[in-house]
């Protein structure tokens, strides 16, 4: 296993000593959840008791192949704790999420939880959000008319990068396992989160866009000195 490797798993370690038996568990996705995963796995088939929803097909798959119950929000009310990545940490634990192009579901099963916590190394934790490009996620139907919406949205909020269609440059766009498209839109630092976050959901053609702002509870960082708690 490679450092890196090792920092994501001593915090996907440390959250799973919430995890109880009984939980009903929402499971992130990208690499440091994929620790997580695993280590469940390893829990569940020594006799614990969970309930979890997936946020992505890889996950899922993940968590069948090792033996981990699912289950979907159609059928459950709440679940009690999500553990997932992020690709930034700001000091309030507000998150950039969807660098693995899992955004929307990973928000609506963080919304669905009473808690959640973020697993992550020290290099996710900035200053303020914005140095990580802002995955948006959009309908394909008049996807020029819909970025072109974004971009005016952008320059109101002094991104200073451009807006690239994920995947474009391989002549294949990225689709979402909701099968939209991703925008990713590179700012270098965003001073109003909260009024960016509504402007581009005013845009109809945006389904979701990735800053996670006030979702999280509590993240567990890991550093070469070991796993630190940030509140
Ligand atoms: C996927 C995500 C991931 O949580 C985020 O990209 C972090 O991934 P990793 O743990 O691989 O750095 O939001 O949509």
């Amino acid at each position: 296993m490679t450092n890196a490797d090792e920092l994501k798993r001593a915090a996907a370690a440390k959250a799973l000593g919430e995890v109880r038996s009984g939980m009903r568990l929402g499971l992130g996705t990208g690499s440091t959840a994929w620790h997580f995963v695993d280590l469940l796995g390893e829990k569940v088939r020594n006799g614990f008791d969970v309930l979890c929803v997936p946020t992505s097909e890889v996950t899922a798959e993940q968590a069948r192949s090792n033996g981990i119950p699912l289950s979907d929000l159609d059928t459950l009310d709440r679940l009690d704790l999500t553990v997932d990545g992020a690709d930034e940490i700001d000091p309030a634990l507000n998150l950039i999420k969807g660098g693995g192009g899992a955004l929307l579901r990973e928000k609506i099963v963080a919304a669905a939880s009473a808690e959640m916590i973020v697993i992550a190394d020290a290099s996710k934790v900035v200053p303020a959000l914005g140095r990580f490009p802002l995955p948006v996620e959009v309908n394909r139907f008049g996807l020029g008319a819909t970025r072109r919406a974004v971009r005016r949205v952008l320059d109101r909020h002094g991104a200073q990068g451009e807006l690239r269609l994920r995947g474009e440059e391989t002549g294949q766009a990225f689709v979402t396992d909701g099968g939209h498209l991703i925008l990713d839109a590179f700012f270098g630092r965003i001073s109003q989160p909260e009024a960016l976050s509504k402007d581009l959901l005013d845009i109809p053609g945006v389904v979701q866009h990735g800053l996670f702002l006030g979702m999280c509870s509590k993240a567990y960082i890991a550093t070469p000195n070991g796993v630190e708690r940030l509140l």
